[in-house]
């Protein structure tokens, strides 16, 4: 009798098909249809004789990746999928994945083939001798190439990166960009609760959160071509960095969507001053007041569509910066967010200057009125676009 035997309460067949799983490894993927029979294949011929799961952690991508990856799972068991449903962000995928398996190790790895899994092998034994408590592979590593790197503008993160990456974490890291890394499951679950899910990106995350600096062992990655399809990220990396500091350091004071949201409305204050200003005196000019426009009238419609282009303009960089996870693109997705946005931004505006009103009218000072109707108008703009302009 062996010791998987000894484990009763299990049906023989299922003693039989079982052993004590050993790896899983997390796979996010947004539209990656193509690219799941060849790497659950090459998983398969690279982790021979070790106990694995795949999982993989799909957005309910429109060329219907998860559907594919159930199909595999029929037959493979090994293979799982998660879809989930009205959310985006490869960073929340890799947290959700990692916390849904029961292996006492767990990989994350982008699903496009970039990522080699023959060195999963190497990970997995680095992290069982115990002298390490991670895993990772860098792109900038000695011995590693990123010959087919698809992008030539995207090169090694800047010394400046890397220093406030060190910093961060205690450790020294060659690529803390990386997006391909393993480590004891139970560790991961231990600070899971501490992830952001926004900003850094989540290895460095993982680094950042951790009480004492990890002993990082580094694998050389070739970093290959995409196999199918294309990249959904961009390389904001220094903007990541930032907005990862502040959550650190911030985040649980102030979220860190919300003050992003704040910070790029206060810039649309100044850009309403500039639009308005430069409408007075280059648009419309004084022909329009000595013309038959009425001062007033110039003036109401100078500031309106001043509103409008900052309006417009805070859509934008909330739609690249605040949003950049669940951005929008093309014409008419644009087009229908900038409309719910503006319908937003227009009750918004009520909440403000109504608040203001009424606190106004039981006595407090204007600037306190006036302060609380900005505060108040922007909370309701963030909840309201957050749950119906980028909220899909
Ligand atoms: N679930 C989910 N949700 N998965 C996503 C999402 C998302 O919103 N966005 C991207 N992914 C998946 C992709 O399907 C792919 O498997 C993996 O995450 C990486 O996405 P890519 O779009 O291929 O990213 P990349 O190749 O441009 O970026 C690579 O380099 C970055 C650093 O420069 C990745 O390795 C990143 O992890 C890495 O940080
Ligand atoms: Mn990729």
């Amino acid at each position: 009798m062996n010791d998987s035997d000894s484990h009763t309460s299990l049906p023989s067949d299922a003693r039989v098909a079982t052993r004590p799983l050993e790896l899983a490894i997390v796979l996010p993927t947004y539209n990656e249809r193509r690219n799941i029979a060849t790497m659950v294949e090459r998983i398969d011929r690279e982790l021979q004789g070790i106990a694995w799961e795949v999982i993989y952690v799909d957005d309910n991508s429109p060329d219907g990746t998860s559907d594919e990856v159930r199909m595999i799972a029929q037959a493979d068991p090994r293979v799982r999928c998660i879809q989930r449903i009205g959310r985006r962000g490869l960073a929340s995928a890799a947290i959700e994945g990692m916390c849904s398996t029961s292996a006492p190790y767990v990989a994350v790895m982008d699903a496009d083939h970039q990522h080699d899994p023959a060195l999963l092998r190497g990970m997995l034994a680095a992290l069982k001798g115990g002298d390490y408590d991670l895993a990772y592979a860098s792109r900038f590593a000695e011995g590693a190439s990123t010959e087919a790197w698809g992008r030539p503008d995207r090169v090694k993160v800047s010394g400046l990166a890397n220093r406030i990456a060190n910093k961060v974490t205690g450790v020294e890291l060659s690529d803390p960009m990386s997006g391909f890394f393993m480590l004891p499951t139970a560790f991961l679950r231990a600070d899971a609760h501490r992830l952001s899910g926004v900003g850094f990106k989540i290895l460095l995350d993982i680094l950042a959160t951790s009480e004492t600096p990890l002993r990082v062992k580094e694998f050389p990655l070739n970093f290959a071509a995409r196999a199918e399809g294309e990249s959904k990220l961009d390389q904001t990396v220094v903007f990541e960095f930032l907005v990862g500091l502040y959550d650190k350091w911030l985040g649980r004071i102030i979220p860190t969507r919300f003050a992003l949201f704040g910070t790029v409305g206060a810039l649309g204050v100044i850009v309403q001053f500039a639009a308005l200003w430069v409408l007075l005196h280059v648009v419309f000019g004084e022909r329009f007041v000595y013309g038959n426009w009425s001062e007033s009238a110039v003036f109401n419609t100078a500031n309106t569509l001043a509103a409008v282009v900052a309006m417009t303009f805070n859509f934008v960089l909330n739609n690249e910066l605040t949003y950049s996870d669940k951005r929008l693109r093309g014409f008419s997705a644009l087009l229908r967010g900038w409309a719910q946005f503006a319908l937003t931004c227009s009750l918004g505006l009520l909440t403000n200057v109504g608040s203001a009103a009424v606190l106004k009218s039981i006595g407090f000072h204007d600037f306190v009125a006036v302060l609380v109707g900005i505060i108040l108008g922007a909370v309701w703009n963030f909840a309201l676009s957050s749950k119906f302009v980028w909220g899909k």
